[in-house]
């Protein structure tokens, strides 16, 4: 599904809505998203709604020298929102360090990973993948969500 968005508000009700699909369908199983785009797209803007929707009041800063943040909730079957940001791993195996296997493998966690290409090959086949690109204009993006 691709979406043409022109603000930052846009792009929050994108992952608004991704977080009401995932509610709706119940599956008990991890929730993974890949958020794959350039440096200033929405990632991280996209997580912070995530976020709020799934009721994480801690305001969501990026992780990137810890490379994951956890933070507790209380929707539905989830429990935990993680927050990676994979964008300084050089290798797959620094993952293990923060327990990233174990945390993919718990049906209670809703897992976003910010450069989730970087770590493709550690992340599940079932992850869900948002696409973030730039526009012509300087607040439009396009977004592209693959299950
Ligand atoms: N349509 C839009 N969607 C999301 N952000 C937008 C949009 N238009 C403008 N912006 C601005 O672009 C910036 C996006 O920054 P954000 O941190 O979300 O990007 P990022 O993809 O996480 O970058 P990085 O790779 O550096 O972590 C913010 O300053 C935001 O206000
Ligand atoms: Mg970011």
């Amino acid at each position: 599904m691709k979406f043409h968005v022109f603000s930052p508000t846009d792009t929050k009700k994108i992952a608004q809505g991704l977080i009401s699909q995932i509610l709706r369908d119940m599956h008990k199983k991890t929730v993974v998203i890949g958020l794959v785009g350039e440096l200033g797209s929405g990632k991280t803007t996209f997580v912070k709604s995530l976020a709020k929707t799934l009721g994480v009041r801690s305001t969501i800063t990026s992780p990137t020298f810890l490379i994951q943040k956890k933070y507790k909730i209380n929707k539905n079957n989830f429990s935990s929102f993680i927050h990676m940001d994979a964008y300084r791993i050089k290798k797959i195996s620094e993952l293990s360090g923060v327990g990233f296997e174990k945390e993919i493998s718990n049906d209670e966690n809703i897992v976003v990973i910010e450069w989730a290409d970087l770590i493709k090959k550690a992340i599940n086949k079932k992850a869900i993948w948002v696409f973030f690109t730039h526009g012509q204009k300087k607040n439009e993006r396009y977004i592209t969500i693959k299950k």
